[in-house]
């Protein structure tokens, strides 16, 4: 059974501030980019590890890869996610693995018992997505900014990444929405092609960064994580 992961980096990444993608800024004095695809370097049961970036950012992920084993070259991102995610795709078909897992740069605290349960969830159900309760209430707003009622918060999930499929079943979902959209999961695209996509459960700890103050947030981690 072959695993590989594609990791998409190939956003603009300004939301977090300062100028440089927020993929290529450092966190506990390693980029996220790098952080991200050496926490799935020696994961039992991965194959190949395939970065996906914008076009315009060879030079930023050359040096941030610069001395890792184990990485495919980069290719080129899109202009949407969903994009990003087919291109990595398509770069597999020549080699295909048997289960893809697909993660967001800008997830660089994924756990080995993520990854685990991400390849064993593919392999049982297709299609799984890591998934949390809600802490927060969630309401619909109407007019002039006054809440709504909203929806039961216990049949709510919070949907993070590695989103984990069947290779030739993610890849032909993607195939049939070429144009269409910019769905902003896989799990939404894998539905839209009429598959049931399996929850297990995430990891608080597994947080996106992608505002300034998610880097206070994940200098936090990673201090944590050295000790
Ligand atoms: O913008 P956001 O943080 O939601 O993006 C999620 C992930 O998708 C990020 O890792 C980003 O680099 C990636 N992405 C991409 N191609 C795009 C837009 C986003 O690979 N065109």
């Amino acid at each position: 059974m072959r695993t590989d992961v594609i990791v998409v980096a190939a956003g603009s990444g300004q939301r977090a501030g300062d100028g440089i993608p927020k993929q290529f800024r450092t966190v506990g004095g390693r980029a996220v980019l790098r952080r991200t695809l050496e926490a799935f370097l020696g994961q039992p049961g991965i194959r190949h590890v395939l970065p996906v970036i914008h076009p315009d950012h060879g030079a930023w992920c050359a040096e941030v890869m610069a001395g890792l084993e184990g990485v495919l070259p980069p290719v080129s991102g899109g202009a949407t996610r969903q994009a990003s995610v087919r291109a990595g795709l398509e770069a597999l078909a020549a080699d295909p693995p048997d289960v893809v897992l697909i993660h967001d740069a800008a997830r660089p605290f994924v756990s080995a018992r993520l990854v685990a349960d991400a390849i064993a969830a593919a392999r049982l159900h297709g299609a799984a997505v890591p998934a949390l309760a809600l802490v927060d209430t969630i309401k619909a707003l109407t007019n002039n900014d006054f809440v709504g009622s909203g929806p039961d918060r216990n049949s709510l999930r919070s949907v993070q990444t590695p989103q984990s499929f069947r290779y030739d079943l993610i890849l032909s979902a993607h195939r049939a929405r070429i144009g269409t959209d910019d769905l902003t999961d896989d799990a939404a695209v894998a539905e839209a092609a009429g598959h049931r996509v399996a929850a297990f459960p995430g990891d608080p700890t597994n947080t996106k960064i992608t505002t300034p103050e998610d880097f206070v947030t994940a200098e936090r981690n990673a201090a944590l994580e050295l000790t």
